[in-house]
């Protein structure tokens, strides 16, 4: 799994992350809150990104997070450590064989997890397992179908294309954002709220420019340049013209628009 993984484990995407977590924060996380002493599993913690965010806001809940790679777990522990968060602790696990038992969980939290799996219903009936009765589950997902820019430029769209299907390539559903209501419907949720959020950048909003269109957006697409010219999706020079048009978009006439969908279930 972790070969197949579209944005791989480098420095530079490790830093996408938490660019990613700290600019969308407010947007993504101001109705995430867990009550004293409830038991919080995060699936796909990578780096911590998210991590940092949930045990600040719910300091006394006790959050698990885990992630299928070694590494990032690591780098995530490392991170809580140096915070000095004491409410979370980390494990290396999959996502398809939990060592956890049945209902030891009163919440699920996953972020931009389920866009990576091949079989998401496999993937939420393994998470039930471990959720109490009448537990929670709340899945943040993008939806690259839901960009739109301007300057707008063909090259651009073909370089998100490009990325959108060297995730499929693997499995993924880089546009799971619009799923997610059937998704959780069909896997036995009930009470399915979805609120779509949406980001809106232009020269007004900085930090959202610098933030989202360029170290979150426009990196993350730049990142798949390798796998779409080995699947022979594009070519060298349509590719980087379709990221500089990105960057075009961050400039002072420029506006980057996307939708991101956070859902909320009870089991
Ligand atoms: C895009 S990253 C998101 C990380 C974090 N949730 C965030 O928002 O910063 C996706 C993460 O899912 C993890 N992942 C992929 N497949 C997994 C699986 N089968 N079980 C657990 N984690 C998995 C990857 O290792 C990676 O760390």
């Amino acid at each position: 799994m972790e070969q197949e993984y579209v944005h791989g484990y480098s420095e530079s995407e490790a830093r996408r992350l938490h660019d990613q977590a700290q600019t969308l924060s407010g947007l993504l996380h101001a109705d995430t809150y867990y009550k004293d002493g409830e038991r919080v599993l995060e699936m796909g913690c990578g780096v911590g990104a998210q991590t940092r965010i949930l045990a600040g806001n719910s300091p006394l809940a006790k959050i698990i997070s885990a992630d299928v790679s070694e590494d990032s777990v690591r780098q995530a522990a490392r991170l809580l450590n140096e915070l000095r968060c004491d409410n979370v602790e980390f494990i290396v696990a999959d996502i398809f064989h939990l060592p956890f038992d049945e209902q030891e969980f009163d919440h699920i939290f996953i972020c931009f997890l389920l866009e990576h799996l091949a079989d998401t219903a496999e993937a939420l009936s393994s998470l039930k397992r471990v959720l109490k009765k009448d537990g929670s589950i709340t899945v943040i997902e993008g939806d690259h179908g839901s960009c739109f820019f301007h300057p707008n430029s063909p090259d651009a769209r073909s370089a998100i294309n490009c990325l959108i299907q060297s995730q499929a390539s693997a499995g993924g559903d880089a546009l799971i954002g619009r799923r997610l209501y059937p998704l959780l419907k069909e896997a036995g949720f009930r009470e399915v709220t979805i609120s779509p959020k949406m980001v809106y950048a232009d020269a007004n909003r900085p930090d959202l420019v610098e933030g989202f269109t360029k170290n979150t957006f426009t990196a993350m697409v730049e990142g798949a340049r390798e796998k779409a010219l080995a699947l022979g999706l594009t070519t060298g020079k349509r590719f980087d013209k379709g990221v500089m048009d990105l960057y075009r978009t961050a400039q002072p006439e420029g506006v980057f628009c996307y939708t991101f969908f956070k859902a909320f279930a009870l089991l």
